[in-house]
């Protein structure tokens, strides 16, 4: 337990309160405030830009330093030698995986990826133009009437069959959202493809012909699906977790995930960048500064899409192997002047070398390059955000599954009052 304590003094306590502070392997000390509840106290900290919820093991991040690394491996070396399901592996298991072991649970995922006939019924109720990330909440969270035989969450199996899958069944339902909105017949997956290869096929394979994927684009979207698949407490996996501590069911919880990464300022931020950048228009000098300057702007609350983090204070280190792959892709497609990838550029370099930008510490986040990769692969920009999700379900359940590992208690934050005191109501 805990060898230092901070002492806290309060006016109007006649003495102070010690609490223990606690180190991790990795990062800032923590003060135990719990005690403070005995004492009538309440720490104050909205957005949480100062709390840590729990102790995990998975994911660390350091904002100063722009690191990244999944159970101690940095990022840029997994995206560089590993693959989507292996990092599905270390992230779910904490360690990598021997060859038994990944062909074990490569083979688990694809033998999960179908989804049950009736799902299919599940799409007919949504309208032709209904945006891919409200089905994708509908149908994941619909999931749950299907796999009541291994739903009991305090067993082990139970949870590790139900992550299987979640990852295993995201990039069909992903998929078929997508046909979905396009009117064309829904594409099974197929046991012979890797898991970006098998779900590039789902999304762009018809009936009509041989579809052969782009072996350029399934590595990409690979690399797409690990820089996305965890982030430490970021909201949509707070949110998970919350859910996941009142016992609800791991579907339900991965589409209360869902729903909060569709957000702006989270996981919806990469459809959000295209639609910036369409508006932008051109990389003239004068046009660029002309949002720039929207984005300083106090009174308009236009903001740079794909800039600024929570945490990190420097380099997105995600963002970083997103615009190698976003080089690589168009020039492998011979668009390496690809007119959007020439104003992200343009909009990188005057804003890093803007004051405001340089003061704030705002530099390119994940989603600022992904978005110009998913559209040269020809995904719509309404599909980018709910790759996003498949990519970070296994984020999702694997601190999910963290948390219902280890004793927790059901998150249920206080609150500062700020409304009337008590008042009676008045007599007629
Ligand atoms: C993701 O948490 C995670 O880990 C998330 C994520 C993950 O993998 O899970 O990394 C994925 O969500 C990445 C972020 C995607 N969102 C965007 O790109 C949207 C644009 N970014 C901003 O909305 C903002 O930067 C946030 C939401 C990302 C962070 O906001 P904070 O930490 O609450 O910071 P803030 O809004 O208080 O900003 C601090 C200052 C403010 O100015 P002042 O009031 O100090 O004068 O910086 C300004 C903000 O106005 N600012 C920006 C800006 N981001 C912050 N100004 C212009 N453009 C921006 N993008």
């Amino acid at each position: 337990m805990a060898d230092r304590k901070a002492t806290l003094t309060v006016d109007g306590l006649d003495k102070a309160i010690e609490l223990p502070v606690y180190s991790g392997s990795m990062g800032p000390d923590v003060v135990d405030v719990r005690d403070l509840v005995g004492q009538g106290i309440f720490t104050y900290d909205p957005g949480f830009m100062a709390t840590s919820s729990c102790q995990s093991a998975i994911t660390y991040i350091d904002g100063e330093q722009g690191m990244l690394l999944h159970r101690g491996y940095p990022i840029d070396q997994l995206a560089e030698s590993s693959n989507y399901v292996e990092l599905c592996y270390l992230l779910l298991f904490g360690e990598l995986p021997n060859d038994e072991q990944y062909t074990d649970f490569e083979s688990r995922i694809t033998n999960h990826t179908m989804v049950h006939d009736q799902i299919n019924n599940f799409f007919k109720g949504f309208r032709r133009d209904a945006h891919p990330m409200s089905i994708l909440c509908g149908v994941v969270g619909g999931l749950a009437a299907f796999y009541h035989d291994h739903m009991d969450i305090t067993q082990p199996e139970d949870r590790e069959i139900s992550a299987i899958r979640l990852i295993a069944k995201m990039p069909t339902i992903a998929a078929m959202s997508y046909k979905y909105n396009v009117g064309q017949p829904f594409r099974c997956p197929r046991n012979d493809l890797g898991y970006a290869e098998n779900f590039l096929h789902m999304m762009f394979s018809t009936p009509c012909e041989r579809y052969e994927v782009n072996p350029v684009f399934a590595k990409a979207m690979d690399r797409i699906f690990m820089l996305h698949a965890d982030h430490e407490q970021n909201a949509s996996t707070s949110t998970v977790r919350l859910a996941g501590s009142t016992g609800a069911n791991p579907f339900a919880c991965i589409s209360a995930g869902i729903a909060a990464l569709w957000g702006p300022a989270h996981g919806g931020a990469n459809e959000a960048v295209l639609a910036m950048l369409d508006e932008i228009g051109d990389d003239s000098e004068e046009n660029i500064q002309r949002f720039i300057n929207k984005a300083k702007d106090k009174d308009d609350n236009f903001k740079l899409m794909g800039f600024g983090h929570r945490v990190y204070r420097n380099f997105d280190p995600r963002a970083k192997v997103m615009k190698e792959t976003t080089d690589e892709v168009l020039a492998q497609l011979g668009r390496a002047d690809d007119p959007q990838l020439r104003i992200a550029k343009r909009l990188e370099q005057i804003a890093l070398e803007d004051e405001y930008f340089i003061e704030r510490q705002l530099y390119p986040n994940v989603d600022f390059y992904s978005g110009i990769i998913l559209k040269a692969m020809g995904i719509p920009t309404n599909m980018f955000t709910v790759i996003f999700a498949v990519a970070r379900t296994i984020g999702w359940i694997s601190h999910w599954n963290e948390m219902l590992s280890d004793s927790y208690k059901i998150n249920r934050p206080r609150q500062l009052y700020t409304g009337h005191t008590k008042r009676d109501y008045p007599t007629k």
